[in-house]
């Protein structure tokens, strides 16, 4: 069995879902619910006996060492942390107490568990780490993509804490010799992303008939991967990834932010037209965020290489899918976007001028 961390969250939740349903592995997950995970995602496998949701802190070590011991799993995959680049600008101290903190509690657990696991046990277990392009910094539009090479150079205290976390796990392998593979990944999108970050954030919105704030020139570049091929690659990496290693994953989908909108809107032209006209008269230039990464684009030659991964999804099938989710799962949206969702919303973009 595996344990799975943050698994109520948006990569989580997609990955409980889809390893489910593709290997039929028991999992434990273990999430603290934080404002980003919802129950209602898991829905579908809430009388699922292969599935046993925990609610709690990767930070809580005896209770980690209770799940390890109770529950003997051959791998712990760890998505659970504070995700969003906005957030963490506004209040950086919680990203440091999950990511770093949390990340390096669940290290120290995990080798007390694997450090008294008999012989084949041993050799087989695995500590996945799940990381993002952003430790890498920002590149220059001729720059060629990161790769896991790369040095580090993060830019928001989301990237410092998760670049902090994966030099952790780095030196766990190397010091302690802990099974650890860690995967850096570009910009998922998909199903069940809380509508905090972009691409569900403007459909949300559009839906809504409210602005859509594109900040500063709407000229920066990110590299876009449908959740679900995110999940398989993980899957991959954990089965035939090498100890020790770091995987880039990315979609080889690299696109403006301007872009990305003016296709959400499109697609829900055409999807649901708006009575007054097209979607995209909502778009707005807003003050940008600070210390803005102008570009992220990752070389995912490694992975497809050594593990034979490739994304299955275009950029454009797999927005199509997003937007049709969406409009399919207005229910989930009202939900999560709770009052607190709407503090957010008015401390992120009430006071934030035109560009
Ligand atoms: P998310 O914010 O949607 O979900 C995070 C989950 O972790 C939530 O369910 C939350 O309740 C849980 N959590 C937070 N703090 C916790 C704690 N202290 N103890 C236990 N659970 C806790 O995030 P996501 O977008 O699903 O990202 C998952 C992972 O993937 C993160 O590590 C993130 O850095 C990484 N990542 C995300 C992206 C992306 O585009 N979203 C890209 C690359 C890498
Ligand atoms: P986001 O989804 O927050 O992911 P990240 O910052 O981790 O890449 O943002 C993606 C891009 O979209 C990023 O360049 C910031 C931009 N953005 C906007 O222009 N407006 C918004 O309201 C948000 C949330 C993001």
């Amino acid at each position: 069995m595996l344990l799975v961390t943050g698994g109520a969250g948006f990569i989580g939740a997609n990955f409980v879902l889809s390893t489910l349903a593709e290997t039929g592995e028991p999992i434990v997950n273990l999430d603290k619910l934080t404002y980003a995970g919802n129950l209602r995602s898991l829905a579908s496998i809430a009388a699922d006996a292969r599935h046993t949701f925990v609610r709690g802190d990767i930070a809580d070590r005896p209770l980690v060492a209770r799940l390890l011991a109770e529950h003997r799993p051959r791998a712990i995959v760890h998505f659970a942390a504070e995700s969003h680049v906005d957030r963490s600008i506004h209040g950086p101290a919680e990203f440091i107490r999950t990511n770093v903190v949390g990340t390096f509690c669940l290290l120290e657990e995990a080798r007390a568990y694997w450090e008294k696991l008999p012989g084949a046990e041993r050799d087989a277990f695995r500590f996945l780490h799940v990381s993002t392009d952003e430790v890498y910094g920002s590149l220059g539009p001729d720059d060629p993509p990161f790769r896991e090479t790369t040095p580090y150079a993060p830019n928001s205290p989301y990237a410092a804490s998760k670049a902090g976390a994966d030099h952790m796990v780095r030196a766990y392998h190397h010091t302690y010799g802990l099974p650890t593979l860690t995967t850096n990944c570009s910009n998922n999108y998909g199903p069940l992303q809380f509508p905090e970050k972009l691409i569900p954030l403007m459909i949300a919105r559009a839906l809504a008939d409210e602005p859509l704030p594109v900040y500063g020139d709407g000229q920066n570049v990110r590299d876009w991967l449908y959740v679900l091929d995110h999940c398989r690659a993980v899957r991959t990496v954990l089965e035939r990834g090498r100890p020790g290693e770091t995987y880039n994953i990315g979609g080889g989908a690299e696109r403006r932010n301007i872009d990305v909108v003016r296709e959400i809107c499109a697609l829900l032209d055409e999807a649901r037209p708006r009575r007054t006209g097209p979607y995209s008269a909502l778009i707005r230039f807003v003050a940008d965020r600070p210390g803005h990464d102008r570009r992220y684009a990752m070389d995912a030659g490694k992975i497809r290489r050594e593990l034979g991964w490739t994304p299955a999804e275009t950029f454009e099938s797999g927005l199509a899918k997003t937007v049709r989710w969406y409009l399919d799962n207005q229910a989930w949206v009202n939900e999560v976007t709770s009052g607190a969702y709407r503090d957010w919303i008015e401390r992120n973009y009430a006071k934030r001028g035109a560009a």
